[in-house]
C-alpha cells in the first residue's frame, strides 16, 4: 500500500515552458497525486492556446491551469531574443504568478508548497515572499547541475581549457567536449549561460532541492554534492506503467506540445525484435541540410528498419529527395511525433539514436534500450560521456573537423551496437540500470524515500 497523505496538502508545480522539461515535472505530479496530495501544474497562455486547453482542467489527477508569461500569442518564437524572452518572462510571469498564488489562497484550495524548475528562480522569490514552502526540482542530471554549481561559485573558471580536461568531485574526467557548451564556449550563449548560472543564485532560500535522477544512477555525484548542497534524487519520472507496469497505462494524460502520431505503435508490432533504429533528437536539436542528409543516407544504408521522428519545426532540413529516397526503400517511417515511452518500451526497437536530452536518456536507461549519442548543446554532451563510459549503454559519434558526423561514421556507431559483442553488453548494462530503476521507485527504494521525506516537510508547512 502506498502511504498516504492525511489532510490533503496543495502543491504548485512551475516548469519552465519547454516539452524536456514539463514531462518530468507533469510525471512527478501524477506521483505526488498517487500519494494522496493534490497538485496543480501552472504552465503559460501560450501553451494553453496552442493545446485547446481549458484552466483548471485535469490531465488524469493533476490540475492544470496557465498564467501569462507575456507572450500569450507566439510563446518563445515571438521575443526579438533569448535574452528578451527571460526578461519579459521574468517580469510578466512574476507578476501574474503572485496573482495567481494570492487567488487560490483566497479560495479553499490554498497553495502549501511551490516546486520549481530552477531555471525559473523568480518562481521561489514569489513563493518565499508570500511565506510558502518552495522546493527547487532540478530537471537535468545532478552532475550537470553540480558543473554549475561549481561555475557559480567560482570553483571552475569558464571558458574551461580546450586543452586540460575538468576534474570536479565524484564526476569522470571531463574533456572539452563533455562539457556543457554554456561553460566550454558561454560567450556563444550568454543568456543561457546566466540562466544555468544564477540558478544556485538564490538556492539557499529553498527548503528542499529534488533531481530527476535515482541514487545509483549517479551516486558519487549525488554524495559530493550533498556535502555542499543537499540534493534528494526522486527520479527517474519515467510512468510507472512503463517501468513496472503496476499502475495502468495513462497515455492519454501528457503534454505534447506536437501533434501526436500513434501509428507507428502498430508499425513495430509488425517488426521482428530488435531490428528498428529508433530516431529522435527531442524538442528543440535542429540540424543542418547537410547533417540530415547524413543521417538519412546513412539509416538507409544499414539495412535496418528505422523510425525517425522529425518535428514540423524541423522537416524544412530534409529535402524532398531524401524523402523520396527515404520512402523507397521501404524500411523507414518519418513521424511528426510519437509516444516515446512506448516505442521505447517496445521489443522491436533495437537502439535509440539519440541527442541525448535528459528526458530521453533517462527513458533508454529505464526501459534498457542502448544508445547511438550525437549530443548537440546544453546538457547533452555530459550526458553522453556518462552513457558512454560510466553507464556502459551507448557510444557517442565522432564529428569530423567541419562539425559534421559523416554517414560512414553513423552507420558504423548503429551496427556496433545492433550487431557487435559490445552492443550486446550495452543491452545487458542498459538492463541492470532498468532494474535499479525500478528499484529506486517502488516502495522503499531511494526515490520512493525522499519523496516520501518531501510529502512529510509538506505535512509540516
Ligand atoms: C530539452 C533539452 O534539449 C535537454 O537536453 C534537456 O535535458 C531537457 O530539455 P529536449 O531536447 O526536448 O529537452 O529532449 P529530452 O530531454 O529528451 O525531452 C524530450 C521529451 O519528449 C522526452 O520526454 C520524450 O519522451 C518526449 N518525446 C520526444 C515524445 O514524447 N515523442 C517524441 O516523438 C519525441
Amino acid at each position: 500500500m502506498e502511504e498516504k497523505v492525511s489532510g490533503c496538502k496543495h502543491v504548485l508545480m512551475v516548469p519552465y515552458p519547454s516539452q524536456g522539461h514539463i514531462n518530468p515535472m507533469l510525471q512527478f505530479s501524477k506521483r505526488l497525486c498517487s500519494k494522496g496530495v493534490r497538485v496543480t501544474m501552472l504552465t503559460t497562455i501560450f501553451i494553453s492556446n496552442s493545446m485547446h486547453l481549458q484552466s483548471s482542467s485535469l490531465l488524469g489527477s493533476v490540475h492544470l491551469d496557465f498564467i501569462s508569461d507575456g507572450y500569450d500569442e507566439g510563446g518563445f518564437a515571438e521575443a526579438a531574443s533569448v535574452e528578451t524572452y527571460l526578461s519579459r518572462m521574468e517580469e510578466v510571469g512574476s507578476k501574474s504568478l503572485r496573482e495567481f498564488i494570492k487567488k487560490q489562497s483566497s479560495s479553499d484550495e490554498g497553495i502549501d508548497c511551490v516546486v520549481y524548475d530552477p531555471l525559473v528562480i523568480w518562481v521561489l522569490d514569489v513563493a518565499k515572499e508570500l511565506g510558502l514552502m518552495g522546493a527547487a526540482f532540478f530537471t537535468q542530471m545532478c552532475a550537470v547541475n553540480y558543473i554549475y554549481y561549481h561555475v557559480y561559485h567560482g570553483l571552475l573558471k569558464v571558458p574551461i581549457s580546450s586543452s586540460l580536461p575538468i576534474s570536479i568531485e565524484g564526476l569522470p574526467l571531463l574533456h572539452f567536449k563533455d562539457a556543457p557548451p554554456f561553460v566550454s564556449d558561454p560567450a556563444f550563449y550568454p543568456a543561457y549561460f546566466e540562466l544555468v548560472v544564477k540558478q544556485f543564485s538564490n538556492i539557499h532560500k529553498a527548503d528542499l532541492l529534488l533531481v530527476n535522477s535515482f541514487y545509483k544512477l549517479e551516486d558519487q555525484v549525488v554524495d559530493a554534492m550533498s556535502k555542499v548542497c543537499p540534493v534528494l534524487t526522486i527520479g527517474p519520472t519515467v510512468p510507472s506503467f512503463h517501468l513496472d507496469k503496476t499502475i495502468p497505462n495513462d497515455r492519454d494524460n501528457v503534454l505534447n506540445l506536437f501533434e501526436l502520431d500513434s501509428s507507428p505503435i502498430s508499425w513495430l508490432k509488425q517488426k521482428p525484435a530488435q531490428s528498428v533504429i529508433y530516431v529522435s533528437f527531442g524538442s528543440m536539436v535542429c540540424f543542418s541540410s547537410h547533417q540530415m542528409e547524413e543521417i538519412a543516407f546513412a539509416l538507409i544504408q544499414t539495412g535496418f528498419n528505422f523510425l525517425w521522428v522529425i518535428p514540423d519545426f524541423h522537416t524544412k532540413n530534409l529535402s524532398e529527395e531524401m524523402g523520396k529516397k527515404i520512402e523507397a526503400c521501404g524500411r523507414g517511417l518519418i513521424v511528426n511525433w510519437t509516444p516515446q515511452l512506448e516505442v521505447l518500451s517496445n521489443d522491436a526497437v533495437g537502439c535509440f539514436f539519440t541527442h541525448c536530452g535528459w528526458n530521453s536518456t533517462l527513458e533508454a536507461l529505464c526501459l534498457g534500450v542502448p544508445m547511438v549519442a550525437l549530443p548537440q548543446w546544453t546538457d547533452q554532451p555530459t550526458n553522453a560521456k556518462f552513457v558512454e563510459d560510466v553507464w556502459k549503454v551507448g557510444i557517442r559519434m565522432k564529428e569530423d573537423e567541419n562539425g559534421i558526423v559523416r554517414r560512414d561514421e553513423i552507420q558504423s556507431c548503429i551496427r556496433v551496437v545492433m550487431e557487435k559483442e559490445l552492443g550486446r553488453e550495452m543491452r545487458i548494462n542498459a538492463k541492470k540500470w532498468k532494474d535499479l530503476a525500478v528499484e529506486a521507485v517502488t516502495q522503499g527504494g531511494t526515490s520512493d524515500h525522499n519523496i516520501n521525506e518531501f510529502i512529510k516537510n509538506l505535512k509540516k508547512s
